[in-house]
Formats: C-alpha cells, sequence, structure tokens
C-alpha cells in the first residue's frame, strides 16, 4: 500500500495570459490532496472517493477506456495513460481524500491526477521523475479538459512559488518566504475550461487581447522581482494593475469585484481574483496591521476567509 499527498494552488499572477504562451506565478498552498492505493489480484479497479460520494466505483482494467462520472474521471484516465505508457496493467484498490473543498478553486482535480500517477509510479517502482510526471499528468488534464496551461499540475508536483510558461517549458522556483496572502470564496464555483475558451474567443476577433497579455506578460517579470524581495506593497500594486487586466477580459464577477473593492476600502496594498474568474477566490495583499481589518471587510462583503500558507512542498510519499 502507498499513500501519496500533493498540494493545492492560488494563482499569483498570470491568470489566463498563461494559456497563450505567457509566463504565470503560481504557489502551491498547505491544503493537501491524498490518494492511498494497492494492488489486488484480479483485474478490477476499485476507486472510493468519500467527498465526492464516490463508494466503491467499479471497472476492469479493460473498461479504462469508457466514460466515467466527472468525479473518478482524473483518477481514471490517469491510470489508463500510465498503463499506456508502461505498458502494464493490475486491479487497483484506491481512495482519495481531500483537505480542501473542490468548489474553491485550489486545483483538486490537478492534485489528484498528479497523487494518482506518483502513488502507481511508487507502485509499480517506475521511479518516474518530475517532468515526466508532469508531462503525463498534462497529457491526462487535456484528454479530459482540452485546454489548460498546466500550471496547477506543475504546483503540485514541485510545490513552493513557481515562474511556470505554457505547458511546463519553464518551470522556475522562486526563491521567497511564505507571502502572507488573504484568500476570499466567493461561494461560487468557476467554470474554468468555459472562461477559457471565451477569453480564446475573444483573442481571434480583438487584437488588444494579445496586447493585455503582453501587459500581463510584464506585469509576471516585475511580481517575480519583488516577491523575491518581499516587497509586498509593489507586489500588491502589480496585483491591482493584473486585476485591471483580467477585468478588461471580462472575467471577473460583480462578486469577486465587491470582494477586491472592500479589501482596498480596508487598505489592502492589492487584490486580485485567483484563476480563471467567474467565481473561486480572490486574494489580497495587506500590511501585517491591517491585515484582520482587511479580512473583516472581505467576510461583511460575503467573502469567506480560507486560511492558507503558500509554499507548500510538492507531491510526496507519506509514511
Ligand atoms: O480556475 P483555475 O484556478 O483552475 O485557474 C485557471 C487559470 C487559467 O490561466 C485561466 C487557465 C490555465 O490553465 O492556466
Amino acid at each position: 500500500m502507498v499513500k501519496v499527498s500533493a498540494p493545492g494552488k492560488l494563482m499569483l499572477f498570470g491568470d489566463h495570459a498563461v494559456v497563450h504562451g505567457r509566463p504565470c506565478i503560481v504557489t502551491a498552498v498547505n491544503h493537501r490532496m491524498s490518494v492511498e492505493m494497492e494492488k489486488r489480484e484480479d483485474s478490477k479497479i476499485i476507486i472510493n472517493a468519500p467527498e465526492m460520494n464516490i463508494n466503491d466505483y467499479t471497472v476492469s482494467t479493460n473498461e479504462l477506456n469508457k466514460e466515467h462520472p466527472k468525479e473518478v474521471k482524473f483518477v481514471a484516465v490517469a491510470i489508463k495513460n500510465f498503463f499506456e505508457k508502461y505498458n502494464l496493467k493490475s486491479g487497483l484498490n484506491i481512495k482519495t481524500k481531500s483537505e480542501f473543498s473542490s468548489k474553491f478553486g485550489f486545483g483538486s482535480s490537478s492534485a489528484v491526477t498528479v497523487c494518482t500517477i506518483k502513488a502507481l509510479s511508487e507502485l509499480f517502482k517506475i521511479g518516474m521523475t518530475e517532468k515526466e510526471i508532469f508531462d503525463l499528468a498534462y497529457k491526462t488534464v487535456l484528454d479530459i479538459q482540452g485546454v489548460g496551461s498546466g500550471f496547477d499540475i506543475a504546483a503540485a508536483i514541485y510545490g513552493g512559488t513557481l515562474y511556470f510558461v505554457t505547458g511546463g517549458k519553464t518551470i522556475e522556483k522562486l526563491d521567497m518566504k511564505n507571502l502572507p496572502l488573504i484568500v476570499g470564496y466567493t461561494g461560487i464555483k468557476a467554470d474554468t475550461a468555459t472562461l477559457v475558451r471565451m477569453v480564446a474567443e475573444k483573442k481571434k476577433k480583438n487584437s488588444y487581447v494579445d496586447a493585455n497579455f503582453d501587459l500581463a506578460e510584464k506585469i509576471v517579470f516585475d511580481a517575480k522581482l519583488h516577491l523575491e524581495n518581499d516587497n509586498h506593497n509593489v507586489v500588491g500594486e502589480l496585483m491591482n494593475s493584473n486585476h485591471g487586466l483580467l477585468n478588461s477580459l471580462g472575467v471577473s464577477s460583480a462578486e469577486l469585484e465587491n470582494l477586491i473593492h472592500s479589501a482596498h476600502k480596508a487598505g489592502a496594498y492589492g487584490a486580485k481574483l485567483s484563476g480563471a474568474g467567474g467565481g473561486d477566490c480572490m486574494i489580497a495583499l495587506a500590511p501585517e496591521e491591517k491585515k484582520e481589518v482587511v479580512k473583516k471587510a472581505i467576510e461583511n462583503a460575503g467573502g469567506i476567509i480560507i486560511p492558507v500558507e503558500t509554499n507548500a512542498k510538492g507531491v510526496r510519499v507519506e509514511e
């Protein structure tokens, strides 16, 4: 039996632009997903995912190609891709467990995909490298969703805070401490794939969208420098600018704007949406002495504060 865990993530800078060849900055957070796995003597694959109300979902190793319910899709397709790549086959018992709700947008699908592949690599003694896990997990996510930059997979594997370019062309760890982020959940689940497709459509029609992404790239370059130097006031300003760009793409929402505005009014250095937009979470950075006031303001505006630490460790085998 092996048990593996991987962290969730929050996008700090470069949301959406990273789907189109630009860089982003993502941090791994201390809310983890875990997968327990063991081999079976027969050819059944039995998945339990209590948080998703999945009890004993059973398929045979020959049925991995079929359509699976969305709650187990990432696990099932990751197994299929792993078996195909290494020409293996075995029955398995699998149990997933999450410390965070799949509604937050913390990347539960990518974290569970990474955990599944790492657990298989351990169980079958393949010794996959981080980049090999990345490539197979990214393929799995693209097989299912069709779109995405892979930043969330990189965060789950490498942990820390990463400078990441589309598809894993560059994955570089930033040298920085925990960032004292305030995270406000809107209570609304974002539909990432729909928003990514909407932005892609806009890009086809309007050339200003490329200019928007170019500016986002500049912001990412500056943010990298100022994050590493702990210049939180400048990082906050850059968050505001990045949010302005995202808002102009039409991916913000009344709820996000409300929480972000309340953070500004309460004295935050800066605030922005994190991820695809449309819901999920906003993030804010505030001077130490204003942190509590900013949190209260976000709550009063209808947000739910989720305590997080950034820079969490990447995928690992648990004892
Ligand atoms: O909605 P999330 O948290 O999965 O973030 C999506 C971020 C995008 O840049 C919009 C998409 C991507 O795959 O990079």
